[in-house]
C-alpha cells in the first residue's frame, strides 16, 4: 500500500513538474513570436511609398536609435533602410535631466532648419513671432505643416516624442514647423483652449512670416507613429485625416473604446476654422476630440482613416496627471456641444500667450487659458 502510494506521489510530481515545463516553453516561444513579429515591409515597398533619406541623416537612420527620458526613459526601436516599421519597445532607465533645451536637442538636425521671427541667438530667446521651419522651403512645395501639440508637464513623452518624430518627418520629405503650447500656471488641463490658441499662433506667425502653414496637425505628446508609410500630411482635400486609428492601448483595435478623433488629427485650416476649433469648454481629460468629431459632423464633413495596420501608434504609459481629472460631465457635455458650436472655440477664445521661446527644433508657446468655472 505505500508503495503505490509513494508511486502516486511520484507520478504526480513528474506530471506537475512537466506541466511547469511546458507552460515556461510555450510563453517563452510566444513571446519571441511576438518580438519577432514586425509588420515589416520590403524596402523596394518602402521606398516606393516614402520620400527619400536627405543624406545627411541616413547613417542616423540605418542604426538603432535610443532615446533617454526621465520616468519612462527610454524608447528603443530598429530603423533600418525603409524607415520605421513595426512595434516599439519603450523601457524604463537611466533617468536624465531634462531642460527645454536639452529636450530641444534631442535630435540633432541641423541641416534644413531655418529660424523665423525675431530672436538675437538661434534659440532660447524671448521672442515674440517665431517658427522654426524643418525641410525644404521652396515656394511651391505643396504643403507646410504645423505641428500643435498641447502640453503639461510631460517632459520625458517631449522629449521622446520629438526624439521620435523629427527623423520621420524629415524623412518623409515634409516642410514643417512643431509648436508646443504649453498651460501656464495650475489650473485644470484645457486642450481645447491649447489647441485653438496654437492654431491661433501657428496661423498668424506663418502669415507674418510669409509661410502661411496649409496643413495643421494636432498631436497628443505621447502618441507615436509606428509606420513611416503613413503620411504626416493633410493627405485627401476637403476631408479631415485621423491618423492615429489603432492604438496599442486598445489592442490596435480601430477606434476601439471610446476613442472617436483623438490622438492626431489633420486637417487645412480653412476646416479648422469652418469647425469653429475645438471647444473651450472641456475642462480636464476626456470629450473636447468627441465634442470635435460631434462639430464634424454637423458640418457633414468626412474624415478620412489609414487602415487599421497602416494607422497604428504606440501611446506611451503614463498614470493620471493630477492637474487632469477626468471630466464625469463631459458625455452630456459632448451631446449639447452642437448647439454652441457658432459661439464655443475660435470665435470666443479669450487666451494670452505669455512667453514665446525659440529652441533648436520647436517653438514653446506658453498660454494662460483661463480658469475653470467654480
Ligand atoms: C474620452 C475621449 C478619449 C476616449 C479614448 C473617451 O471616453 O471622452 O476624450 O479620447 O475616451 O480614451
Amino acid at each position: 500500500m505505500k508503495i503505490l502510494q509513494s508511486w502516486n506521489a511520484l507520478l504526480f510530481v513528474i506530471f506537475a513538474l512537466s506541466t511547469v515545463c511546458f507552460f515556461m516553453y510555450y510563453t517563452a516561444r510566444n513571446s519571441e513570436i511576438l518580438k519577432t513579429q514586425r509588420r515589416s515591409f520590403t524596402k523596394e515597398q518602402a521606398e516606393k511609398t516614402i520620400a527619400p533619406y536627405e543624406p545627411s541623416l541616413r547613417d542616423a537612420m540605418t542604426a538603432s536609435r535610443t532615446v533617454h527620458c526621465d520616468e519612462v526613459t527610454e524608447i528603443k526601436y530598429q530603423v533600418h533602410a525603409g524607415g520605421l516599421s513595426g512595434k516599439m519597445k519603450i523601457d524604463t532607465g537611466a533617468s536624465q535631466m531634462n531642460y527645454w533645451n536639452d529636450i530641444g536637442e534631442v535630435f540633432p538636425v541641423n541641416q534644413s532648419l531655418t529660424y523665423m521671427g525675431k530672436y538675437t541667438t538661434k534659440y532660447n530667446h524671448l521672442v515674440d513671432d517665431a517658427a522654426v521651419i524643418h525641410g525644404p522651403r521652396d515656394s511651391n512645395r505643396v504643403q507646410r505643416i504645423a505641428v500643435i501639440i498641447p502640453f503639461r508637464d510631460r517632459h520625458s513623452h517631449l522629449r521622446i516624442f520629438l526624439g521620435h518624430i523629427l527623423p520621420v518627418l524629415r524623412r518623409q520629405g515634409n516642410t514643417f514647423s512643431i509648436f508646443v503650447v504649453e498651460q501656464a500656471g495650475a489650473d485644470t488641463f484645457n486642450k481645447g483652449r491649447l489647441m485653438n490658441s496654437g492654431f491661433k499662433f501657428a496661423r498668424t506667425v506663418g502669415n507674418k512670416l510669409d509661410m502661411p502653414f496649409d496643413c495643421f496637425i494636432f498631436q497628443d505628446v505621447d502618441t507615436l507613429i509606428e509606420n513611416d508609410n503613413l503620411l504626416y500630411r493633410c493627405t485627401k482635400r476637403g476631408l479631415i485625416d485621423h491618423l492615429s486609428t489603432s492604438i496599442n492601448k486598445f489592442g490596435y483595435n480601430p477606434l476601439c473604446c471610446g476613442m472617436t478623433v483623438g490622438g492626431v488629427l489633420a486637417m487645412t485650416p480653412g476646416i479648422y476654422e469652418l469647425l469653429n476649433g475645438f471647444p473651450n469648454s472641456f475642462w480636464g481629460w476626456g470629450g473636447e476630440d468627441d465634442a470635435f468629431n460631434a462639430r464634424i459632423k454637423k458640418k457633414g464633413l468626412k474624415i478620412a482613416r489609414p487602415n487599421a495596420e497602416l494607422g497604428r501608434f504606440t501611446m506611451i504609459h503614463h498614470g493620471a496627471d493630477s492637474l487632469n481629472p477626468h471630466n464625469g460631465g463631459r458625455l452630456p457635455a459632448v451631446r449639447k456641444s452642437t448647439d454652441a458650436l457658432e459661439d464655443d472655440g475660435l470665435t470666443n477664445l479669450d487666451t494670452s500667450v505669455e512667453e514665446v521661446w525659440m529652441y533648436a527644433t520647436f517653438v514653446k508657446v506658453r498660454v494662460n487659458v483661463g480658469t475653470p468655472p467654480k
